[in-house]
């Protein structure tokens, strides 16, 4: 048995720990691993793949980042292409990537990566590739899986960022709004605002309204503080109006970007307070992974050995209920998971008075 491991989309602390549990237990299985170096994209190249041996994923477990390398840009069924203009355009290449699989004699693949990963994923399974999807994404946003590899470690890095930031805000009596990443899902901005005690939680799932948010830091005003804290998702929306984007490149998702600033210039111009934003970007997803994210990482890269050994193919393994299970790559590929509306954490943060832009 021969396997590739492929790390796809935006990197997240624990993909290491997760390409070493699966190479290890592969290797103790007796079969080859070869990973995938920087996506599907350099799998058109002359070297596409590293042996992994024991060796290799030695004392990675704590490293961020991947060693194999991530690639936004590998998206086999819509690879950006050169044309003689210089433009690019996107090209279905995937036929050529199933050659490539047959060519070095890879008899299954292990995805690990985010929604769009697990798209691919299945496409590749319906073209005849055996797949066992790893979920990976700080945004905890992959349908029917409960919590992600990555997750935990990006909202332990935005809690202590909001808690820096809010000491400097209480020096300058300011309001001081912080953009979390999340995508079009609120995790991040929900766990990370309600463990660093934020006035004020924007998430996707619930369009604010300006009006809200000024009545809030008015009320704070009205008990004697002057300084207040918003969190605000890259995904969160005004009523009435779409996300706010940066820019979109061909074969890539669009870039989320420009609330922070938004939210600031809104909130000073309303309440004439100090205001400033910060936006906490991709430190979010950088260095070593948290005890949880360590351990998730290494079950579900053993899990997927496993799965494969038993026959379980065009799965992705799961956490639900603390327990490790499987879902169909068919039932994950073209959705994302939002926080439900009657979640127990969203009525903590309304019994704890926060105002969600509601
Ligand atoms: O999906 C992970 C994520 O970090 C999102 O939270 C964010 O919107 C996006 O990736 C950023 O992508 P990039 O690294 O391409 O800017």
């Amino acid at each position: 048995m021969k396997i590739a491991i492929n790390t796809g989309g935006g990197d997240a602390p624990g993909l290491n720990a997760a390409i070493r549990a699966a190479t290890k237990a592969a290797l103790k299985r007796g079969w080859e691993v070869v990973g995938i170096l920087n996506g599907y994209g350099s799998m058109y190249s002359d070297q596409p793949f590293v042996n992994l041996t024991h060796e290799r994923v030695h004392g990675i477990t704590m490293q961020g980042g991947t060693i194999l390398g991530a690639a936004n840009r590998g998206n086999p069924f819509e690879m950006p292409v050169k044309q003689a203009d210089g433009t690019y355009k996107a090209v279905d290449r995937s036929d050529e990537l199933i050659e490539r699989f047959k060519e070095h004699g890879i008899d299954a693949l292990i995805a690990i990566g985010g929604d769009g990963s697990m798209r691919i994923a299945h496409r590749l399974s319906q073209k005849g590739i055996d797949v066992v999807g790893v979920p990976k994404t700080i945004d905890n946003d992959i349908t029917g899986c409960e919590i992600t590899l990555g997750f935990d470690t990006a909202c332990m890095i935005a809690t202590e960022a909001i808690d820096r930031i809010s000491t400097t805000a209480e020096s300058h009596q300011r309001v001081m709004i912080v953009e979390v990443m999340g995508r079009y899902a609120g995790w991040i901005a929900l766990h990370s605002g309600l463990a660093a005690s934020a006035d004020v939680v924007l998430i996707p799932e619930i369009p604010f309204s300006m009006d809200s948010i000024t009545k809030k830091i008015v009320e704070i005003q009205s008990y004697g503080r002057e300084h207040m804290i918003v969190v605000a998702a890259e995904g969160a929306t005004e009523k009435g109006r779409d996300h706010f984007v940066k820019g979109k490149q061909i074969g890539q998702a669009e870039q989320l970007g420009g609330l922070a600033e938004y939210l600031e210039k809104g909130i000073a111009e309303r309440t004439g307070k100090e205001t400033r934003s910060v936006v906490l970007g991709h430190q979010q997803r950088g260095g070593s992974p948290s005890t949880a994210d360590r351990l998730i990482s290494l079950r579900f890269g053993t899990e997927a050995v496993r799965l494969l050994e038993k026959g379980v193919k065009n799965h992705l393994v799961v956490m639900q209920q603390n327990e490790l299970r499987q879902i169909p790559l068919s039932e994950v590929a073209d959705s994302y998971k939002t926080v439900p509306l009657n979640s127990d954490t969203i009525m903590t943060a309304r019994d704890l008075g926060k105002c969600l832009g509601d």
